[in-house]
């Protein structure tokens, strides 16, 4: 079977170029859109991480306001700095990177956040519209990468049943939630396995989609997949590779060698979903500043 790659970096810069005339619009009511990035400690994936973003919209236009926090900040100094960001017109969409040091509440974190300026989409107003299907919310950006991913390779989302392995709040849940819906690029048949589950590859064997995403690194195998399905990879891990000059490289939570033959089309690790999760950051937060603004007719 020929296997289409997807190609997240190509996705990614459609959409951006889709961005481009938002932005431009904006600017002309005098409105940069604004972005703050917080991120506490040392984690050298977080920093990366947020400074991939800052440097996302400093390309596009964008204010980003970054600010890295030592390990040891109190939890009241980051609720007191969120209340700031929340009352600052020039932010629009503010992100706390995860995790968070283990003596701050991240739930309280997330839930200090104006919802209307929550771009992760992780505040519990935001989930629940995502539930209820009320499009004036946030929804998270790697759910909304899976999607745009599979509309962008031509997968008729609509009527297939897609199994989705991994059940956490940013990706599982919410993907379900997104892709269960009533609508054009949604209306699957979602079935969520997780590790309670019994027999996960006897349910995902007869999907059309699986979305990989439990974190755990090359777990699914051909055994999985079904002839021709479309496979997403959500896992980023780190396995150590000595030919690598840094000593570990990035593998999904597929074996792509193994599965790559069987499947219509797959995301590859680096190069898939990754790219994308920016992308879909910028587009929350531009879709924020549009709110803000009052210019958007649109929720
Ligand atoms: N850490 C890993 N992924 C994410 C994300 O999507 N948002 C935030 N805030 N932190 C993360």
């Amino acid at each position: 079977m020929t296997t289409k790659l997807i190609d997240g970096k190509n996705v990614a810069e459609k959409v951006y170029r889709e961005l481009e005339s938002d932005i431009r619009i904006l600017k002309a009511a005098n409105i940069q859109p604004g972005l703050a990035v917080v991120v506490v400690g040392e984690n050298p994936a977080s920093l990366t991480y947020v400074r991939n973003k800052a440097a996302r919209c400093e390309a596009l236009g964008l204010s980003s306001f970054k600010t890295e926090l030592p390990v040891e900040t109190k939890e009241e100094e980051l609720l007191a700095l969120i209340e700031n960001l929340n009352n600052d017109p020039a932010v629009h969409g503010i992100l706390v990177q995860s995790p968070l040091p283990p003596h701050i509440c991240e739930d309280r974190i997330i839930r200090a956040i104006d919802p209307s300026k929550d771009v992760d989409g992780f505040h519990p107003v935001n989930v629940a519209k995502l539930a209820l299907g009320d499009p004036t919310g946030f929804v998270p950006c790697t759910p909304l990468s899976c999607q745009r991913l599979l509309v962008e390779a031509g997968v008729q989302i609509s009527g297939a049943h897609v199994a989705i392995i991994g059940r956490s709040m940013i990706v599982g849940k919410s993907l379900a939630l997104l892709l269960m819906q009533k609508g054009r690029e949604a209306n699957a048949t979602v079935t969520v396995l997780h590790s309670g589950s019994h027999d996960i590859a006897k349910i995902s064997r007869q999907a059309d989609v699986v979305v990989a995403a439990m974190g755990r690194a090359r777990y699914i195998g051909v055994e999985h997949i079904g002839e021709g399905a479309v496979v997403i990879d959500v896992g980023i891990n780190r396995v150590s590779d000595s030919s690598h000059p840094k000593g570990w490289r990035l593998v999904g939570d597929v074996d792509f060698d193994a599965v790559r033959d069987r499947c219509s089309a797959i995301t590859p690790v680096p190069g898939g979903v990754g790219p994308m999760t920016i992308a879909m950051l910028m587009q929350n937060t531009v879709t924020a500043a549009l709110r803000a603004s009052g210019i958007s007719m649109n929720p």
